[in-house]
């Protein structure tokens, strides 16, 4: 794996990536092989687990962080993309960039020669994804589930969307109509699944989603940048929220799930969140574990 824009780019390096982290969370591996490496870290959006768990995860692992906020940069006074790349090449092992725009960092990719890692865009979040995956084995053992994503097809959804056909596990998308996925990563998410034999669609009634569901899965209604269309969609996704009431409609063992940050009365209620069902915490966790295991893959000589 070169680099690391869409969940695509990992299709080949899945279940080797869950099975590092596996190890790392452990201690099975207690290496430190990433001396001497720097990791650049762009963030042109707040983060909280992003940012910390890369930070840590980055010294964890015998290498060395550097946290830089693109207003401190000269990207934010119009240093081109394309020129921070070619310079922070020779600096930096690998750089890991929060961007507004996917396109942003499909520049970095194209004009940087080390690797790059998408930390999320208003497309994907693949690094989230891992962690996702991760979670889900340890709770299930396996993929053969029905994961149901409550809410906005938005770039959390669209990158669990390929990780779920590519482990084989079947997904429900219920959202409001206009709040679909990406409708190239879904048709791509389709037509992967007919290899793995896992069943991918969308359902407008959220009722029917989550019938025999094993895990619920929300996001923030409203994500960073859409702001401006907040009460618009607290009108839009009022009936997709995860509730104990819709909870008690999926299966008996179902865990619920959230990649967080979460508005507690909006997508998800309080009470669920600190549930013996919510697995919220452990996912969080994970982030830590699953970004080490995408450094060590990619860093690691
Ligand atoms: N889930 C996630 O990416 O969290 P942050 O925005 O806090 O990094
Ligand atoms: N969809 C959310 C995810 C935050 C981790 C956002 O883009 O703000």
């Amino acid at each position: 794996m070169e680099y690391l824009l869409s969940m695509a780019d990992a299709k080949e390096e899945i279940q080797e990536i869950l099975d590092i982290a596996l190890k790392l969370k452990s201690g099975e591996i207690k290496e430190k092989p990433l001396k001497d490496k720097f990791l650049g870290m762009i963030f042109e959006k707040s983060s909280t687990r992003t940012r910390v768990s890369f930070e840590v995860g980055m010294h964890q692992l015998g290498g060395t962080p550097l946290y830089l906020s693109s207003n401190d940069l000269q990207i934010g006074r119009g240093e081109p993309i394309s020129d921070t790349a070619r310079v922070l090449s020779r600096f930096l092992d690998c750089i890991m960039i929060r961007a507004k725009s996917h396109e942003t960092v499909a520049e970095l990719i194209k004009h940087a020669d080390i690797p790059i890692i998408n930390g999320l865009t208003d497309k994907e979040h693949p690094c989230q994804t891992f962690a996702d995956l991760l979670t889900i084995k340890e709770y299930f053992g396996d993929f053969n589930r029905k994961f149901v994503f409550i809410g906005d097809g938005n770039n959390v959804c669209n990158s669990l969307l390929l990780g779920a056909a590519y482990t084989g596990m079947n997904m429900t998308v219920a959202c409001p109509m206009g709040y679909e996925p990406d409708e190239e990563i879904f048709a791509l998410a389709q037509e992967e699944a007919k290899q793995t034999g896992s069943d991918i669609n969308i359902e407008h009634d959220v009722h029917k989603a989550v019938e025999n569901a094993d895990i619920l899965y929300t996001d923030v209604w409203v994500s960073m940048g859409d702001e401006e269309e907040a009460e618009e969609r607290q009108r839009v996704f009022n009936e997709y929220q995860i509730n104990s009431q819709l909870l008690s409609e999926a299966n008996d063992d179902a865990i619920v799930m959230h990649c967080l940050p979460a508005i507690r009365g909006q997508e998800i209620t309080g009470d669920v969140m600190t549930s013996s069902q919510s697995a919220i915490w452990d996912q969080a966790e994970n982030r830590l574990h699953a970004q080490k295991a995408i450094l060590y893959m990619m860093l690691k000589e």
